[in-house]
């Protein structure tokens, strides 16, 4: 919420991703649960972390993992019940940590009461849901899931085609009828009273299809399969202007809460969309921050063009009421360090916590883990099955959905069962939170120690210096005036480089720079507080450099 004389908790925050089920196990059934949660709360204190997304604990038959909602209002049984949640706001409140729900407002679980009813035409629930009449051998249309196939299934119980954006046990809310639109409000409000902080929307390019029905016309994509999601443009099935102000609705419940308690929620909305269309979203939803998902796209292949391009593209339309934000990976996505490789992951970290704005990590993400691999037989993501054993490999998310890697005991730590419901990374006797605690310059360790520096004032603001820039190497400086001043050299290239000093600032040439932290190779380089002179500066790929001296304003301009 914008207002003239506070600043919103969430500017200064930096939030962290829990997926409940791989976070930790405190009943030994190999799932993550509510109990697991609150046993590590004290971590978040140890990293500097604020603000907690929990992808969704509602009651759930889970064949999408929790997106499948089978009631708006509870937690399911696995993570265990609202008795637990209670427990967890008022522990994490403790610690001055917020809560953030994910909120599924495109459909909810086929086994949802409403969808039930539905089925059964009983009012008001009959078109809670997107029907269509038709013949049973005829699809209504050449709709496609987002994960794979026909996003269409007939109901004999109706006699009618049911439409889902996600798998058929996913049935799209029909938001034509002003009822569900009351009915998910109902929903927002529960948590609000509770004293959740604040809610991300799912899925929001999903939310609304052109009530005419037409056949989308083919994307010309030349790597997309007929029944891939890719293969067709979605002109009738998303980023319809409907979704702004339906979402807005939403907003302004929790706005209107906020006005009453004094209490600021954070609202942030899922959609890869690119940064222009995201700034409908700020302007039209009234979302505190739609993620910048242009990081998410970051690979091995990259050069330093992939990542200004995609920082200045975003910085670009940050105007004045605007706060930037940055993601590299989520539930849905590759690991970073499987995506970009182990060696870039400071550097990244650097990026996210010292540019202009809030960064959102993903669980183990700080410790650098990896993806597993995971066989089509052990597939259990619903995109990967629907996908078949050659195309799994490209779609399935359970590689990115490994149990957290605590320490090096059994099953890293995070449960004593003997088999978990993802499998541990085999990495972990190496790799874990206890391990890398103890090492000076682990991910962990680099991790704490820029969350520890982004709370000098010069990190508060919008304020970004482009500094110079090579084929491997990124620059660029923080500022406030009157204070402290930064400036961040890091490699995210392929090859060792130097420093383009003969590009360097004039106006910082003269002034001293004393080495804060470094990553990478240079660990062995240099030594906290060591003055640099910068034109003999090489970094090998991966390597960083956080200086600081006397840059009292002399960034502006
Ligand atoms: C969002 C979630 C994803 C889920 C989908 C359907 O994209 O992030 O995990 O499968 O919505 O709810
Ligand atoms: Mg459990």
């Amino acid at each position: 919420m914008q207002s003239c004389c506070r600043r919103e908790w969430w500017k200064d925050a930096v939030l962290y991703q829990i997926y409940p089920r791989s976070f930790k196990d405190s009943d030994g059934d190999g799932i993550g649960d509510i109990n697991g949660i609150i046993e590590k709360l004290d971590y978040f204190t140890f990293l500097g972390i604020q603000g907690l997304w929990l992808s969704p604990m509602y009651k759930s038959p889970m064949k999408d993992f929790g997106y499948d909602i089978s009631n708006l209002t509870d937690i399911d049984p696995l993570f265990g019940n609202l008795e637990d949640f209670k427990n967890l706001l008022e522990a994490a409140h403790k610690r001055d940590l917020k809560i953030i729900m994910d909120f599924v407002p495109n459909h909810t679980s086929d086994q949802h009461p409403w969808f039930q009813k539905s089925l059964k035409r009983e009012d008001p629930y009959t078109d809670y849901y997107v029907w269509r009449d038709g013949d049973k051998d005829k699809i209504p249309n050449n709709w496609l899931s987002v994960f794979g196939r026909t996003s269409w299934t007939w109901y004999d119980e109706r006699k009618q085609w049911n439409y889902h954006a996600f798998i058929p046990e996913q049935p799209d809310l029909n938001y034509e009828n002003p009822r569900v639109l009351e009915d998910m409000k109902k929903a927002l409000a529960f948590w609000m009273d509770l004293g959740v902080d604040g809610f991300r929307y799912d899925a929001v390019v999903n939310l609304i299809e052109d009530q005419r029905f037409l056949d989308e016309p083919l994307s010309g994509d030349p790597n997309a399969k007929p029944i891939e999601h890719e293969y067709l443009r979605h002109i009738y099935t998303e980023d319809l202007p409907k979704i702004f102000t339906t979402l807005k609705e939403f907003s302004e419940v929790i706005k209107d809460f906020e006005t009453k308690t004094g209490r600021d929620n954070l609202i942030v909305s899922e959609a890869y969309v690119t940064p222009k269309v995201s700034m409908e979203y700020y302007e039209l939803s009234d979302i505190d921050m739609p993620y910048n998902f242009g990081l998410t796209y970051l690979n091995k292949t990259c050069d330093v063009s992939c990542y200004s391009e995609k920082i200045k593209e975003w910085m670009d339309v940050m105007s004045r009421n605007r706060w930037p934000n940055w993601v590299v990976s989520n539930h849905d996505r590759a690991r970073i360090s499987t995506r970009v490789g182990e060696q870039y992951i400071d550097a990244i970290h650097s990026l996210m916590l010292l540019l202009p704005g809030t960064p959102q990590f993903y669980y183990g993400d700080e410790i650098g883990m990896e993806n597993i691999n995971v066989t089509f037989e052990e597939t259990q993501d619903p995109w990967g099955k629907n996908l078949g054993p050659v195309r799994y490999v490209l779609y399935s998310r359970d590689p990115n959905r490994s149990p957290m890697q605590w320490d090096a005991s059994h099953m890293a730590g995070f449960t004593t069962a003997n088999i978990s419901w993802l499998p541990v990374h085999p990495d972990y006797k190496t790799r874990n939170v206890e391990v890398q605690k103890i090492r000076k310059f682990s991910h962990l360790n680099i991790f704490r120690a820029l969350v520890w520096l982004r709370k000098y004032p010069s990190f508060r603001d919008k304020n970004l210096f482009y500094g110079p820039i090579t084929d491997n190497i990124y620059s660029f400086g923080r500022y406030m005036p009157g204070n402290r001043g930064f400036y961040i050299i890091l490699n995210l290239g392929h090859q060792p480089d130097t420093y383009p000093y003969d590009q360097h600032p004039k106006k910082m040439q003269d002034h001293a720079s004393n080495v804060i932290l470094f990553t990478g190779s240079l660990q062995d380089t240099y030594k906290v507080g060591q003055e640099i002179d910068l034109k003999d500066l090489r970094l090998n790929p991966g390597d960083g450099l956080v200086l600081t001296g006397k840059y009292n304003n002399l960034f502006p301009n």
